[in-house]
């Protein structure tokens, strides 16, 4: 099987970390985002994977070069010469995607959940028809696509891409699989599948809705990214817990990388991510925060409610909180309150920071 996952554009949202790497592979609760995905696509027995881009991609390439050795797969690149939205990459891989007459999996690249990727293309080849989307519940449904549809079969009867006025609080969830004839749709110029093809194919039919069990969320903006590794944590203490550190000072669902060094009388979690060789000095309180490879937070400090990028230094009595996102290579000095802040790469941070602010 094939799957084409939209890697797109340049993660602005999810900046300053984005300024680092690509979206795909900012790590996610110490995975890169997209590598949920692939390893996920890869148990169902995707052998072929392609990542459209609309930007130059060369640490994306190198990153996946390896990947596709590691797990046996081929990984394409398939790069678009101007942004072609969501629908216009399906146009670009074509070669690709009809190599066969199977169906393929599409997937936004920001969305993460319990992929039920073996159930969905069971749902689909019992309808018959052109796409198969995954939909979930939300209570702001404003922000996504969506979708009006029978409850009973599936069949979609109205899909609404960002709806001004209430529609449903049922949403498209990111994750499509499709047959071949999808792409007799598909024109190769910037296309939007939410505004421009879904609606038609629930004209005609051709679309069905596969209802998703389990946590969903698009980790693709900091507030959202913290509130997704809230529950993938909590995930994981159901399916794996054995994955979850445990410990004096551990407090409910922690994940910390073996190689990460925690000092004495910490309190670490609820809902902690501790990245590769990150040092947590004594006495450091962290909960709702994710700390990434090679960070250091001196004693006493306590962070809530944070990513913290990698590489970055936060000093002896800090206190952070409020969404606070560090890029790479950050240094805050000791004793400094940082509430909201958003501190580009490389910078040194000495004056405390209380209201929301982007710190250049
Ligand atoms: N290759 C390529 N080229 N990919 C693109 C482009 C492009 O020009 N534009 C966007 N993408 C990718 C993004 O990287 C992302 O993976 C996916 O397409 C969706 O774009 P987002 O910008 O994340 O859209 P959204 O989050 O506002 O809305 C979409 O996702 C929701 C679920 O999270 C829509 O599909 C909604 O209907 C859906 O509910
Ligand atoms: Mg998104």
């Amino acid at each position: 099987m094939k799957a084409l996952i939209l890697v797109g554009g340049y993660g602005t949202r999810l900046r300053p970390l984005t300024l680092s790497k690509p979206k795909p592979l900012v790590e996610f609760c110490n995975k890169p985002m997209v590598m949920h995905q692939i390893e996920a696509l890869v148990q169902v027995g995707v052998k072929h994977i392609i990542l459209a881009v609309s930007y130059r991609a060369e640490m994306l390439e190198k990153e996946m070069k390896q990947q596709q050795d590691r797990l046996g797969i081929t990984i394409t690149i398939s790069q678009e010469k101007e942004p072609l939205g969501t629908a216009g990459p399906l146009a670009l891989a074509r070669d690709h995607l009809t190599v066969d007459d199977e169906p393929f999996f599409v997937l936004n690249s920001d969305v993460l959940c319990d992929f039920p990727f073996k159930q969905m293309a069971e749902f689909h080849k019992n309808h018959g028809k052109e796409g198969t989307i995954v939909v979930t519940k939300v209570e702001e449904p404003s922000k996504y696509g969506v979708v009006v549809y029978d409850l009973k079969t599936g069949r979609i009867d109205k899909f609404v891409e960002k709806p001004q006025v209430y529609v449903s609080n049922k949403i498209n969830a990111g994750l499509y699989i499709f047959s071949p004839k999808i792409l007799d749709r598909i024109e190769l110029r910037p296309t939007s599948i939410e505004k421009e093809i879904f609606p038609k194919m629930a004209q005609d039919d051709n679309l069905f809705a596969f209802d998703l069990s389990g946590f969903w969320m698009d980790v693709g903006q900091p507030k959202d990214f913290l509130t997704g590794m809230v529950m993938y944590l909590q995930y994981l203490r159901e399916k794996h817990p054995e994955l979850l550190h445990e410990g004096s000072g551990s407090i409910g669902n922690v994940l910390v990388d073996p190689s990460a060094k925690i000092g004495e009388n910490c309190r670490i979690g609820p809902n902690v991510v501790i990245g590769p060789n990150a040092v947590i000095q004594d006495g450091v309180c962290l909960s709702r925060c994710t700390i990434m490879q090679e960070s250091v937070i001196r004693s006493h400090s306590w962070i809530h409610s944070a990513i913290i990028g990698w590489k970055s230094v936060v000093g002896q009595w800090v206190r952070m909180e409020g969404v606070s996102v560090l890029g790479e290579d950050v240094i805050v000095k000791d004793e400094l309150y940082i509430n909201g802040g958003r501190i580009l790469p490389h910078k040194s941070i000495s004056n405390s920071s209380p209201e929301p602010q982007i710190i250049m």
